[in-house]
């Protein structure tokens, strides 16, 4: 599946268009309102108050209940929008944030308002478009669970990366911070909050299996190569500013020995005992799990002075923001991470019809 998402966080409506579904999915609308539910803003305090329904209407490529095939389009109003809130950043850029770069992108023509396009808003449609994968995904054994890994520091508890935990990973998935232990997750939520309290902002990082990919699927060729289609998805997702497979930036402090994951005899196929390669050798499924974490920064908008640049005069300025932001977007971008997971695996040739 390819896709492509359209729409500005403060214009009518935000969506995207699905090419490459296969015909014959049940769009399960429970399941999909169950997706959009977890990412959608308006929980305080933890996230953003913009109080946004996020129900999807599909205005193609559904019928009679099932994908026919041609391209799936769905559409999301954007009904809170408080554009007021973002005079300043049009002149005064946010450090961190995309309005400087889109700035000078799009020659000062960018929908600045809320973002723009470049709003955490925009990943609505990622995850209506990553139900979808779901479902065709479900078809075929394959399962995408995540979990914040840490969040200020504080980490989850690390699932058997070769042999995880589906159920326990699975219980995870409608918490307000997705982790498997609450004691970490309650440690999380007061760092937030702390953060929330000074005017300032945390981030942290998200675990995510793909589980039931089999074996032989990718190539070396840095089209179909797996961890090529993965960071391709991963990487468009707003504030992701690293990925790492398996033991990633730890393998910089391992030995071979142990860094290789021995192979172990295994019916039909042999498994590997520890998983540090993320399940991809070669760019090629090897039957484990694949695993990876996504790093995302701090939530750039936050309510400190900030230094800045009058782009009016060129001259240095001050930005007091005002608007609704969340103090940490980690929680909500794990089902994002998930989504867009989804639709990477959909990408891997052989996966789908
Ligand atoms: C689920 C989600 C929600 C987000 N919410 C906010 C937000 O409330 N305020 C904000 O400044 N950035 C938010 N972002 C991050 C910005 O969209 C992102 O930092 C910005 O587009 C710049 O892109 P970059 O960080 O990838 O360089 C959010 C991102 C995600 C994934």
């Amino acid at each position: 599946m390819r896709y492509s998402l359209f729409g500005e966080s403060h214009g009518p409506a935000i969506g995207i268009v699905l090419q490459g579904v296969p015909a014959g999915i049940v769009a399960d609308m429970d399941f999909i309102a169950s997706e959009m539910a977890r990412r959608a803003p308006g929980k305080p305090p933890l996230a953003t108050q913009r109080s946004e329904k996020d129900t999807v209407r599909i205005i193609s490529g559904v019928f009679e209940g099932k994908t026919c095939g041609t391209p799936l389009c769905g559409i999301i109003e954007n009904t809170d929008a408080r554009s007021g809130d973002y005079a300043a950043v049009r002149r005064t850029p946010r450090p961190g944030h995309a309005d400087f770069a889109a700035h000078v992108r799009y020659g000062g023509f960018e929908d600045f308002r809320g973002g723009g396009h470049f709003s955490g808003r925009l990943t609505a449609p990622i995850v209506f478009a990553g139900a979808i994968a779901k479902l065709a995904l479900m078809q075929k054994g394959i399962e995408i669970f995540a979990h914040v890994k840490n969040i200020a520091g504080i980490a989850d508890d690390s699932p058997d990366a070769a042999f995880p935990d589906a159920a326990a990973l699975r219980s995870a998935r409608d918490k307000e911070i997705p982790v498997l232990n609450d004691a970490r997750g309650e440690a999380m939520r007061r760092a937030i909050l702390e953060a929330r309290d000074r005017g300032d902002s945390v981030g942290g990082a998200v675990e995510c299996f793909i589980a039931g990919l089999p074996a032989g699927l990718g190539s070396p060729d840095f089209d179909e190569n797996l961890e090529s289609i993965i960071a391709r998805h991963i990487f468009a997702i707003p504030a992701v500013k690293a990925l790492e497979f398996g033991a990633g930036t730890a393998f910089a402090a391992m030995c071979g020995s142990g860094a290789n994951d021995p192979w172990l005899p295994g019916s039909p196929l042999p498994v590997t005992q520890s998983n540090h390669n993320g399940g991809i050798n070669g760019g090629i499924s090897n039957g484990m799990p694949v695993v990876f974490t996504a790093t995302i920064k701090p939530t750039p908008s936050i309510a400190r002075t900030q230094r800045t640049v009058d782009l009016a005069t060129g001259k240095a300025a001050e930005l007091n923001l005002a608007g609704r932001h969340d103090p940490c977007i980690v929680p909500r971008a794990v089902p994002v991470i998930e989504a867009a997971a989804a639709l990477a695996a959909t990408e891997i040739p052989g996966v789908l019809p």
